[in-house]
């Protein structure tokens, strides 16, 4: 039996270099999913999203209420995959900006998470 995530558990916003993080196949195109890192005694919570040959990496936190985007796993885009969509309040992104397009934080940005791909590993930046 896991133990239960302790609700108060320290949290940080940035990664190391250099840490892989999955095959880029591992991501349908266009995709995103989600990774947590351990880091220390603290937690780094972020997603990643391959759209259009590219890849960006956001940390999970909506600019609205603060809240992580998805409520289900890795459903991060649209069903179209044209955009990031917040499950909470329906705040919509550029996929490959974090730019807030629509929706309560309209004009306002996901904090970059610098990701790459590199021979076919996505790795922090
Ligand atoms: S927390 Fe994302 S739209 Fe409100």
């Amino acid at each position: 039996m896991s133990e239960p995530i302790p609700a108060d558990r320290p949290r940080v916003w940035k990664t190391p270099p250099n840490v892989a993080l999955c095959a880029e196949e591992d991501i349908a195109e266009p995709g995103a999913r989600s990774f947590v890192l351990q880091i220390g005694e603290a937690y780094f919570h972020g997603f990643v999203v391959r759209k259009d040959g590219a890849v960006a990496g956001y940390v999970d936190r909506c600019p609205h209420a603060g809240n992580p985007l998805a409520i289900e796993l890795d459903r991060y885009l649209t069903p179209d995959g044209s955009l990031i969509l917040c499950a909470w309040h329906g705040a919509a992104f550029e996929p490959l900006t974090g730019l807030c397009v629509a929706g309560p934080c309209a004009g306002g940005r996901l904090t970059p998470w610098p990701v790459k791909a590199e021979g076919g590993v996505i790795r922090t930046a």
